[in-house]
């Protein structure tokens, strides 16, 4: 169901439940995507005339408030983008959110105190979700989900909330599902994957998935290590999941069988110690040095790489190539990042760190497809799994 669906909003109280689960350095937000993604729904309902009630979790304080996760420096940003003031309420269900919301005028808009202060938000026991759900359920009219980075969680403000009001899925959800599932339904060929990212862990699951859909799979970044190992290369003191190693072996065996394109590194950056001032060296991916680790792709592998996704039609990235925090070892990811921007295809990068590398490398958002705000919920959607947060909006709708 779309805001449509939830016929006239003036002077209604809308509680929408965004992702402003920013990177923050201290208080100073250092990646704002998330923020600007939340502006086409919250927008849409101030012009509608409803009293926009905005919730959100940031980081992981598991239960109880904690300063440092407080949404308060997300207030002003907010405020700037929407040219509007936002009220903000010092507590989620409590005396100042309450009074906070009754405050509100048509067209206002007010941020409640992070959700994950309190323990309901998070509780494995459904009960106690659903208590918690239903108190901020009587502060409002209707729901409306637009917090695409947390659908893949089974949380009182995501799933249950959406059970107790008349509910729908806001512009961002809309959007981002529709373009992560023209990656996974039928994308236009070749398509090509592109991984990266430290943890080998969290991406088999995808790799499983798109053994058998994807043209090409490129592989970079830590993760990239594990598969060198299993190749029988020295990796020196890179990155390395032990227990994965036949995992990875086995991947690669299939990929040979059903004809996909696996592609590793061939070359690697390495440096003496994990540091932003620490000496680059260009070895190939067979022989990196006992005491050195990899920090990206080589130079051969990132002209490589480029050339395997100039010409698709479906590309989709996650993870950054090597540790472009550090400006000397930025190149991978910013090729990658290059060569998608080029590429005629649709191309959607994938969520958390490889979005803000986009962002923060100076790349214009409008030269790729889609940007997605999901780190987990996008890879959980190309690995085919169901939502919860989307499946509840999908069962109303039945
Ligand atoms: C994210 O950063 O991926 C989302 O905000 C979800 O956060 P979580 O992994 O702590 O649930």
């Amino acid at each position: 169901k779309t805001i449509d669906s939830l016929g006239d909003l003036r002077g209604k109280r809308v509680i929408v439940r965004a992702d402003l689960n920013v990177p923050l350095d201290g208080t100073t937000i250092t990646d704002d995507g998330r923020i600007r993604a939340a502006v086409p729904t919250l927008k849409r309902l101030l012009d509608a005339g409803a009293k926009v009630v905005v919730i959100s979790h940031l980081g992981r304080p598991k239960g109880a408030p904690q300063e440092k996760y407080s949404l308060k420096p997300v207030v002003s940003r907010l405020g700037e983008l929407l040219g509007t003031e936002v009220a903000f309420a010092t507590d989620t269900v409590g005396d100042s959110a309450r009074s906070t919301v009754e405050g509100l005028e048509e067209g206002g808009i007010a941020l409640l105190e992070n959700l994950r202060f309190n323990p309901g938000e998070t509780a494995k026991d459904e009960a106690e979700r659903r208590v918690f759900a239903q108190a901020i359920a009587d502060m409002g009219d209707a729901y409306v989900s637009d917090g695409f980075g947390v659908v893949h969680r089974k949380q009182a403000s995501v799933y249950e909330l959406a059970t107790l009001l008349p509910s729908a899925a806001g512009e961002l959800v809309l959007k981002e599902v529709e373009s992560l599932r023209k990656v996974t339904d039928e994308p236009a060929r070749p398509f090509v994957v592109v991984l990266g990212g430290a943890k080998v862990a969290d991406k088999l699951a995808v790799i499983d998935n798109l053994l058998g859909k994807a043209d090409r799979i490129l592989i970079g970044g830590g993760m990239a290590y594990t598969f060198q190992k299993a190749k029988g290369y020295e990796i020196g003191q890179s990155l390395l999941d032990e227990e994965k190693i036949d995992t990875v072996r086995e991947y690669m065996e299939r990929a040979e069988k059903q004809g996909v394109e696996l592609i590793l590194p061939v070359d690697n950056v390495v440096a003496a110690e994990f540091s932003a001032d620490a000496e680059p060296t260009v070895v190939g991916a067979d022989g990196i040095p006992a005491d050195q680790e990899g920090m990206d792709i080589g130079p051969k592998t990132a002209e490589l790489f480029a050339s395997k996704i100039e010409d698709a039609a479906t590309v989709f990235w996650n993870g950054p190539m090597g540790v472009f925090e550090f400006e000397k070892f930025a190149e991978g990811t910013k090729a990658v990042a290059r060569a998608m921007s080029e590429a005629e295809g649709f191309t959607v990068v994938g969520g958390g760190d490889s979005a803000s590398a986009v962002r923060n490398l100076g790349f214009d958002e409008s030269v790729f497809s889609h940007i997605s705000t999901g780190g987990g919920a996008s890879l959980e959607l190309i690995e085919g799994k169901e939502l919860p947060g989307i499946a509840i909006l999908e069962e109303g709708t039945k």
